[in-house]
């Protein structure tokens, strides 16, 4: 079976003779393409076609050859044997045409190949605008259009905007689903408007302000909207050791003495708001807590018996009307010294045992005292008689 394989390899790479490089073209969604391919001399009465994709044996689509139409219409070949040249004009582009194709030369035995890359573009598609608005904000974008399209119906697409995945998240003359989308055209100064009222982070990504047309393809331009956090300063690394305490401080402006303060763990999405703990209310794993300094405008979260599963991506949030202020708290916990048995500290204060039976004790201290401020050395003696034992 695997020998039937290796031939069947060989035989197909025998039957490919390739002629140069790919040749790249590129076209526009919605115009005529051709593509023109050449061949040598003795060729002239042969079939020609093109193969679309890998055009592999048993995988060779055909889309349109010589003497007779092809199944998708927007497909021809026509051949000039003087010139020694067949073009395939495909009309009507869409962006699924994209892709790898063979010019094909049908001759007893080995075809003649030579690869072509289409590419297909968006009419009008420059370089795509970004632009930044922040989560629970109103933002506009702004699409600028041509003279002659004032009376066109114009919309706004999210994400690829392919034939079959189009989706219009508002369009002019009528309301949008989301209701926080809305569309205004000011035919005097030819731009439209998309406003979006309280962004959400999900909002982010890539846009397509569209006009449409009816005889051509629509014509479009690109935005990529991204979606940020009112996000106080840099973000705070904060280094902690398995087993002990971390503070973290969160400072405030003044003003949000009185509003609610919480601590987000991870990205803290719109829909993925991981609330550790909140002032008011007791943390649900009662490691963490949270207290208010209004004096100094500090509130502090501190988090005992630290374990390495709490490292990572935190937000201080301060709760307001309209948008919450956040800042940026990266959380690293380190194992203490493992020479130091700090290694056992970690097995104890997570309940993970695996480390017990390979910890060598040698303890500097014999105080059992364990201090909610000052424990590493004091906690490593109370695992050693935990070993021990
Ligand atoms: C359209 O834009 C022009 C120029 O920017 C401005 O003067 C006019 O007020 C705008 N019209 C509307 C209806 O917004
Ligand atoms: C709040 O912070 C101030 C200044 O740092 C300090 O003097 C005061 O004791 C703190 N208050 C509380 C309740 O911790
Ligand atoms: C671990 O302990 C060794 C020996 O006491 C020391 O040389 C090393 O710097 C310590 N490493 C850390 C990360 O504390
Ligand atoms: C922790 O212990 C060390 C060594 O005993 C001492 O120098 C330090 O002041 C202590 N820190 C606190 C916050 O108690």
């Amino acid at each position: 079976m695997f020998r039937m394989c290796v031939v069947l390899l060989i035989f197909s790479s025998i039957y490919t003779v390739v002629v140069g490089a790919p040749i790249t073209v590129t076209g526009y969604r919605g115009e005529r393409v051709d593509i023109r391919c050449t061949y040598e001399s003795g060729y002239e009465s042969n079939p020609k076609y093109l193969c679309k994709g890998e055009c592999n044996i048993g995988n060779k689509v055909i889309m349109v050859k010589s003497g007779s139409p092809a199944e998708d219409q927007r497909f021809s070949l026509s051949d000039d044997r003087t010139a020694r040249v067949f073009t395939v004009t495909i009309t009507d582009l869409r962006l699924e045409d994209e892709g790898q194709y063979w010019c094909g030369v049908k001759r007893t035995g080995t075809d003649v190949y030579s690869e072509i890359v289409l590419l297909v573009k968006h009419v009008g598609g420059g370089a795509p605008v970004i632009v930044t608005g922040y989560r629970g904000e109103r933002f506009d974008i702004r699409c600028t259009y041509e003279s002659g399209y004032e009376s066109n119906p114009k919309y706004l697409c999210k994400g690829a905007c392919n034939i079959g995945n189009k989706v219009i998240v508002v369009k002019s003359g009528s309301p949008a689903e989301d209701q926080r989308f809305s569309l205004s055209d000011n035919t005097t100064a030819r731009v439209f408007t998309v406003t979006i009222t309280d962004l959400r982070l999900e909002d982010e990504g890539q846009y397509w302000c569209g006009v449409e047309r009816s005889l051509s393809a629509d014509v479009y331009s690109e935005i990529l909207l991204l979606v940020k956090m009112v996000v106080v300063g840099a973000p705070v690394k904060v280094t902690g050791h398995t087993g002990e305490r971390a503070d973290i401080r969160c400072t405030y402006e003044s003003g949000y003495e009185s509003n609610p303060k919480y601590l987000c763990k991870g990205a803290c999405n719109f829909g993925n708001k991981v609330i550790v703990v909140k002032s008011g209310s007791p943390a649900e794993d009662q490691r963490f807590s949270l207290s208010d300094n209004t004096t100094a405008r500090v509130f502090t979260i501190t988090i005992t018996e630290l374990r390495p599963a709490d490292e990572g991506q935190y937000w201080c949030g301060v709760k307001r009307t309209g948008t919450d202020v956040y800042s940026e708290i990266l959380l690293l916990v380190k194992q203490v010294n493992k020479t130091t048995e700090d290694s056992t500290i970690k097995s104890f204060f997570s309940a993970e045992p695996s480390y017990f039976s390979t910890t060598e004790t040698n303890p500097q201290s014999s105080s059992i005292t364990v201090s909610d401020q000052n424990k590493s050395t004091d906690a490593v003696s109370e695992i050693y008689i935990c070993v021990e034992d």
